[in-house]
């Protein structure tokens, strides 16, 4: 499976969300390239199986600025065989808790195959380390389960 985490993170927290996320699956023996969105080859996002987004949320509950051309990618091009996930950090101050979360959610249920996702309140703390697990372990089963199907699809 060609899985990849790709993510913005201003301050840090994100970051340090998607590097445990990887550690637990590099854990569970599954391969996932971390990319920040700068890095990430978006020429070739239909070739993943996976890909888990992971972002901060900025302004009024809105997705930031440098993760707008992957959104509109999700969108617009053929992404339905993509399992996803997302994640984030935001602070609960704000009247719009991980917006960016909301949308990237709301989208990605209409055009791939949404498995989980993940809010962290700022940054990781001990009582996240678990819904961390949790998250790893639906989004494979989800994902596993959703490769089968479309294996069998090709096969039949
Ligand atoms: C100007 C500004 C606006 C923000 N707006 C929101 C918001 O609407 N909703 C939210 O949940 N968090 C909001 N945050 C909080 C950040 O999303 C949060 O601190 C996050 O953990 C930063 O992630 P990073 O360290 O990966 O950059 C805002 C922070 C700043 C500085």
């Amino acid at each position: 499976m060609n899985l990849a985490i790709v993510y913005t993170s201003k301050t840090g927290n994100t970051e340090e969300l998607v590097s445990f996320l990887k550690d637990l699956f590099f854990k569970k023996k599954i391969t996932v390239q971390l990319f920040r969105i700068e890095q990430f080859p978006l020429q070739d996002l239909t070739a993943f199986d996976g890909i888990i987004i992971g972002t901060y949320t900025w302004g009024d509950g809105e997705i930031p600025a440098e993760m707008l051309a992957l959104y509109r990618a999700f969108e617009t091009e053929n992404v339905e065989h993509i399992a996803t996930g997302v994640v984030g950090t935001g602070d609960s101050f704000y009247p719009h808790f991980c917006g960016a979360v909301d949308a990237f959610r709301d989208m990605l249920y209409v055009h791939s195959q949404l498995a989980v996702t993940l809010k962290v309140e700022i940054s990781l703390e001990t009582k996240d380390l678990d819904r961390c697990r949790r998250f790893v372990e639906l989004f494979l089963k989800r994902t596993t389960g959703f490769v089968k199907k479309e294996l069998l699809r090709t096969i039949l």
